[in-house]
Formats: C-alpha cells, sequence, structure tokens
C-alpha cells in the first residue's frame, strides 16, 4: 500500500475507534486494556501502545518527572547490550516513568521477531513504548508493526509532557506528510502540556548522519511546526550513537545506541559519541528539563560530558 495511502488508513482507523476518542488522543487513557485488539494483535504488559499509555496514565504523576529515550535495539542481533541496558534502567533511583524505544527493535519486522521482542519487554515492570523504524517497515512485515504494537502515529501525555511519534520512514526520501504535520500541529497545541516532545526514528536533515542527510520531505515545515510550538527535544534514532543540536531553539537529540551495530566509520566530535547508551530526560516542576546520557556497563550513572540542558 502507497505510504499516504496507508497513513489515511491509520487515520481514519484511529478516527473510528470510538474507546481511543479523537486524533489527539490516539494513544491516550481510553485506549483497550482487555479484549481483542482491533487489529489482531495479542495483549501483553508492554503492549500495544495504547495499552501502555493507559498503565502510565493510571501512575501518580510526580515531579522531577524522568522518562528514558532510547532507539535502535535490534532483537535478536543486539539483545546483550539491550539486557544490559534495561538492567541499568532498574537501577535508576528513582524510577523513570516509562521507557520510549524510538524505533528499529526489531531486524526485519517478521512476525516472530515482534514476538521475541515482545518477551523481553511484556516482563520488564517499567512500561516501554515501542515505535516505528525502517526495520519494521522491511517488504512485507510492516503490517505487523500495527497488529503488535498499534497506529503507528501516535501522542500521549503525562503531567506536564506531551510525546507524539511519527513515523518519518520513507525508503530513500524520509519525511512527512502534510497530513502528519496536521497531526503533529494539533497534537502540540495543549496549553496544559507545554513540554513537548516529539519522536521519530530518522532524524531530520539538521542533525544529520555522517553520511549525509537523505531528502526529508516536508523539511521546513517540520522546523516551524517544533519551533512555533516550543518544542524541548526531538529525539530519533537510526544512526546507532548519540548526537546532539541546537537550532533555532530545538533541541535534536540521536539516542541510537540501543544496540544495533556501530559503524566504526562514524567520526565522535564533541558533543556526541559512538557507544551503546540510553538517555534520561528530566522534567522539574518548573518547567527546567535536562538530557543524560548513561553508557552500557556504567551502572546508573550519567556521563557528565553529556548533560545537556533542555
Ligand atoms: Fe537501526
Amino acid at each position: 500500500m502507497p505510504r499516504p495511502v496507508a497513513r489515511l488508513v491509520g487515520l481514519i482507523l484511529l478516527g473510528s475507534l470510538g474507546s481511543l476518542g479523537s486524533l489527539g488522543s490516539g494513544c491516550g487513557p481510553e485506549g483497550p486494556d482487555t479484549g481483542e485488539w482491533p487489529l489482531g494483535g495479542a495483549h501483553g504488559l508492554n503492549h500495544p501502545n495504547p495499552l501502555v499509555a493507559k498503565h502510565v496514565k493510571q501512575q501518580p504523576v510526580s515531579y522531577p518527572l524522568r522518562f528514558v529515550l532510547m532507539a535502535d535495539t535490534h532483537h535478536p542481533t543486539g539483545d546483550a547490550t539491550f539486557a544490559t541496558l534495561r538492567q541499568q534502567i532498574l537501577q535508576l533511583e528513582p524510577p523513570p516513568a516509562f521507557i520510549v524505544v524510538v524505533g528499529d527493535f526489531v531486524e526485519t519486522g517478521a512476525a516472530q521477531e515482534h514476538k521475541g521482542y515482545l518477551a523481553l519487554i511484556d516482563p520488564f515492570p517499567i512500561p516501554i513504548f515501542s515505535g516505528i523504524g525502517n526495520h519494521e517497515m522491511y517488504p512485507g512485515n510492516r503490517k505487523n508493526y500495527e497488529l503488535f504494537h498499534g497506529p503507528e502515529d501516535f501522542s500521549f501525555s503525562v503531567g506536564s509532557c506531551r510525546f507524539v511519534y511519527l513515523n518519518d520512514i520513507i525508503p530513500r526520501r524520509n519525511g512527512l506528510t502534510d497530513l502528519q504535520l496536521d497531526f503533529l500541529v494539533a497534537e502540540l497545541a495543549d496549553p496544559a502540556t507545554p513540554n513537548r516532545f516529539v519522536l521519530m526514528h530518522a532524524p531530520p536533515p539538521v542533525i544529520p548522519p555522517p553520511w549525509g542527510p537523505p531528502p526529508f520531505f516536508n523539511e521546513e515545515r517540520l522546523y516551524r511546526a517544533v519551533e512555533n510550538a516550543g518544542v524541548r527535544l526531538v529525539a530519533s534514532g537510526h544512526v546507532h550513537e548519540f548526537r546532539h543540536a541546537l537550532v533555532r531553539g530545538v533541541h535534536y537529540a540521536l539516542v541510537s545506541g540501543g544496540g544495533g551495530n556501530q559503524d566504526p566509520l562514524l567520526q565522535d566530535p564533541t558533543s556526541q559519541g559512538i557507544f551503546h547508551h540510553f538517555v534520561l530526560v528530566t522534567v522539574y516542576a518548573d518547567g527546567k528539563a535536562k538530557l543524560e546520557v548513561v553508557k552500557e556497563g556504567e551502572l546508573a550513572i550519567p556521563d557528565p560530558n553529556y548533560t545537556i540542558w533542555l
């Protein structure tokens, strides 16, 4: 199915699910938690994403609010690193409210891989959202993402924070459709959630991979949307390293050291690094926020060289 058509079908599906409410709460607390997921997937503690959102919403919100972002955990090849990072996350005190894996949590998107990945995350005691990346979209397997995890584009709120996940993968030309950008702008408009975070697997060209940015459809409109909304952070994966840039008031970061192979050709200038890691984001009651990098094997201790105030 051509991508715009698939997107439209997904949005129509969301709109048709009374229990999911409007697009603005596509992954909100109203999601079903029992019975059959509309597309036939099985339920577990950490899937599909609407159920995860419901669990997060049921937790009391306290500040500082802490959550983890990571990407490219790549089951099964990245399992060892992903296991180590999960153990480090469990050592965080206080524990983060939830984790978002920003794409590429499996290798090819085959159903067996999704089941293997869910066997890893479902028993984990911290809620985990699983966003789509290019490795979940191998030919013939894209449908499995929605089957096991829910809509490709979704959003949820926790306290003062709004999170919007968008599928920006288009082979050889990443980007977002007009419909997605309309969705993004609407999702970022609620004054009750002024701390806004945008998540998508492929980084926009302002934070390009070392081999250069591919064309990015609707690039300028994306920048305008996140700048106008005062987005705190746009977090991506895809490149298997940590990287950060501050561009026209918006922080962009690659949080993609979750376990996937790391290219020896990558460079390592200041404020980025080729190492396996996750990032811990802390949002304080007064609106201050910071991003910290925790490297694989270094317990739960952030590396002070990579602390960024958002
Ligand atoms: Fe990856």
